[in-house]
């Protein structure tokens, strides 16, 4: 290395050692320098949902039907092309009888023939649907998106907040059940921030889902979103509603458990979202879980992507790097 550059660095390090002091250690890992070399900075393919993927991110459901929305959504999907990643589409009701948005949602060809591409559907439509007669729309949606499957949003919680929102007349779980007979689409089933309690999960566990996204408390939280578009004394009341769900660390433990008894459960494939911050919070929960699992992330990506694609992909590669150091000297506690 040349003499100057070092000497460069070395002034650098004497100008910002006492701006470097850190207080808080992060307590989820053992660090072990003394055992692996520095590997090359990417990761090994993994299979997930039949597909090879490139890295353990999922690209969480976000959005559709607005102005930046067409942009946002080739940036992800064209990211998602690129690095090897799945993606959900954000709610696709928009499109089901009128295709004046149906552009947004059209990115198959952005992300290509063989990535997991998911439309995506609230829980009320579908049972709207089902009690119609009109499932077919669910399969035209599926063929108008070049969609891999669908993603259902179950949000029970968010949409009784909203003064316009839909109410169910059956459990989400019966829903789901009638559509899994009904159709032999690839389903994944989601919370959109609150998450989910041991029997909700046990109960999805049992069902031949093509995975279970967690939507976890800690992020993006709609109940909180949907106080913030209200009146204040609505706000004042219903508040403490956002504080309530599950973590993903939480729904993490809960899985352990729930596996822990038996081993006997028909959907072991796991989205972990809500609330995931970065690789580290994704490396930690997908090497705690006792199944298969990637990670998902909504809001974080969200923020690059409204930039340019560009930055998406900084943001995606500099996690990527980051994951393939965590593999080599970072273990769980
Ligand atoms: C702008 C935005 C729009 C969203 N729209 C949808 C949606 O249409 N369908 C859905 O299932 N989830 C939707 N979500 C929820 C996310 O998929 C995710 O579950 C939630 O934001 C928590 O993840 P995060 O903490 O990484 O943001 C949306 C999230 C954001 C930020």
């Amino acid at each position: 290395m040349h003499a100057d550059t070092t000497s460069s660095r070395k002034a650098d390090h004497i100008d910002l050692a006492f701006l470097s002091q850190v207080s808080e250690t992060d307590n989820r890992f053992y660090y072990e320098p003394v055992l692996q070399p520095h590997s090359k900075d990417f990761l090994n393919p993994l299979n997930f949902l039949d597909c090879e993927l490139g890295a353990p991110i999922w690209v969480s459901s976000m959005t559709g039907g607005t102005n930046h929305a067409k942009i946002i959504n080739q940036n992800l999907a064209k990211a998602c092309g690129k690095y090897k990643m799945g993606m959900g589409l954000g709610s696709c009701r928009i499109i089901l009888d009128d295709h004046t948005y149906l552009e947004d949602f059209k990115i198959r060809k952005y992300i290509g023939d063989t990535m997991p591409l998911y439309a995506n559907l609230g829980i009320a439509q579908v049972e709207e649907l089902i009690l119609s007669g009109k499932i077919y729309k669910i399969k035209e949606l599926i063929d108008k998106t070049e969609a891999t499957g669908l993603i259902v949003h179950i949000n029970p919680l968010q949409e009784w907040l909203q003064p316009e929102g839909d109410r169910i007349s059956q459990s989400p779980l019966t829903t789901i059940k009638e559509l899994l007979n009904k159709t032999d689409l690839k389903i994944i089933v989601k919370e959109v921030g609150q998450g989910m309690g041991p029997e909700s999960i046990k109960c999805l566990m049992q069902l031949p889902l093509a995975a279970i996204d967690f939507g976890a408390h800690g992020g993006t939280n709609f109940a909180m979103l949907e106080m913030l578009r209200g009146n204040e004394i609505r706000k004042e009341v219903y508040e403490p509603l956002a504080n309530i769900g599950h973590t993903a660390a939480e729904m993490v433990d809960i899985v352990n458990e729930i596996l822990n008894e038996s081993k006997n459960y028909t959907c072991q494939n796991f989205i972990i979202s809500g609330g995931v911050k970065n690789f580290l919070d994704g490396y930690y929960l997908t090497e705690k879980i006792n199944a298969m699992a990637i990670y998902g992330q909504a809001s974080a990506l969200l923020k690059p992507a409204k930039e340019s694609f560009e930055m998406l992909c900084e943001y995606l590669e500099l996690q990527i790097r980051g994951l393939a150091m965590a593999r080599n000297f970072l273990t769980i506690k």
